[in-house]
C-alpha cells in the first residue's frame, strides 16, 4: 500500500514536471498549473491505475501543494517529525491499507445500543473501535453486556481504554490487535463502521464465524450480495444508514 502511494506520487510529479517543461516560462501561474497536474495525476493514478482505496484521493491531492506551502512558511524544522509521528500514531495502519479513523455520530451509537437492548444480547464486538465512540457508551449503558473492542492504532486505542476507565466501565475490554484475527463465534452482536472496500471480506468472515440467529450491524456500508433484515435511516447530519444482518 505504501509502495503504491509512493509510486502514485512519483508518477504525479513526473506529469507535473512535463507540464512545467511544456509551459512557456513567461506564462503566469506556471508553477500552480504544474502543481495541479502533479496532484490530480497522483490521485488519478492511485485510484484508477493502482486501485488504492478512495481515501487516498484527498491525501494525494493535498500532499505536494502542502509540501510546497510548508517549504515557504517559517515553520520550525522539529514540527515536521513531531507532526509525522502524531499522524502515524493516530492513523497507524492506514498506509498499509487499514481503514482510517473517522467517528460514528451519536445517533449511530444510540441505534446500536437500542439494537443490543432490543435483542437482549449478552456480548458485543466492535471491530475497529476508534476512540470508543460506540463501544464505551454501549458498555456503560448496558452493564450486563460484555463488550470487546478491537483497535490497533495506538492513539485511538489508548483514548478508548482511558475513556472506558474514566467512566468506570468494567465490562469493556479493548484489544490492541488486528480485528481480522478476532474470533467472532462467541458474540451475539458484532458492530463495524469501516469502508466499502473491506465489506466483502468482512461479510465472509462474519458469515463463516458468527452463530445462527446473531446480529451483524454495519454503519454506513452494506455487505455486497447480503440482504439486511432491517435498514435504519438515522436523523444525523450524514443521514447514516445502519444495516442490520441476521445470521
Ligand atoms: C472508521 S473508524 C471507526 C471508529 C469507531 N468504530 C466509530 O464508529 O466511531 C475505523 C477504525 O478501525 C481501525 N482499524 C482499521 N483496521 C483495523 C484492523 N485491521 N484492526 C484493528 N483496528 C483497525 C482504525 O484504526 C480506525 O480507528
Amino acid at each position: 500500500m505504501f509502495a503504491r502511494a509512493v509510486l502514485a506520487q512519483g508518477v504525479g510529479m513526473a506529469l507535473g514536471a512535463v507540464a512545467l517543461a511544456l509551459t512557456p516560462p513567461e506564462r503566469p501561474g506556471r508553477l500552480g498549473v504544474a502543481l495541479a497536474v502533479a496532484a490530480v495525476g497522483a490521485a488519478a493514478v492511485g485510484r484508477f491505475a493502482l486501485r488504492q482505496p478512495p481515501w487516498w484521493g484527498p491525501i494525494h491531492l493535498l500532499f505536494l501543494p502542502a509540501v510546497v506551502a510548508a517549504s515557504g512558511a517559517a515553520v520550525p524544522p522539529e514540527v515536521y517529525p513531531v507532526g509525522f509521528l502524531a499522524l502515524l500514531l493516530v492513523f497507524w495502519g492506514t498506509f498499509r491499507g487499514d481503514v482510517p479513523l473517522y467517528l460514528s455520530s451519536s445517533a449511530v451509537t444510540e441505534a446500536v445500543i437500542a439494537l443490543a437492548a432490543e435483542a437482549r444480547v449478552a456480548s458485543v464486538a466492535d471491530l475497529g473501535a476508534g476512540v470508543g465512540t460506540v463501544a464505551v457508551p454501549l458498555a456503560r449503558r448496558l452493564p450486563g453486556v460484555r463488550v470487546d473492542a478491537w483497535e490497533r492504532a495506538p492513539v485511538p486505542f489508548l483514548l478508548c481504554r482511558v475513556r472506558a476507565r474514566a467512566l468506570g466501565t468494567r465490562n469493556v475490554t479493548v484489544h490492541a490487535a488486528d480485528f481480522w484475527q478476532a474470533p467472532l463465534g462467541g458474540f451475539d452482536l458484532v458492530f463495524a463502521f469501516l469502508s466499502p472496500v473491506v465489506m466483502e471480506r468482512l461479510a465472509a468472515k462474519v458469515r463463516a464465524e458468527m452463530r445462527p440467529g446473531t446480529l451483524f450491524v454495519s454503519a454506513a456500508f452494506e455487505c455486497p450480495g447480503w440482504v439486511p433484515e432491517r435498514t435504519l435511516v438515522l436523523a444525523d447530519r450524514r443521514e447514516t444508514r445502519v444495516y442490520v444482518y441476521r445470521l
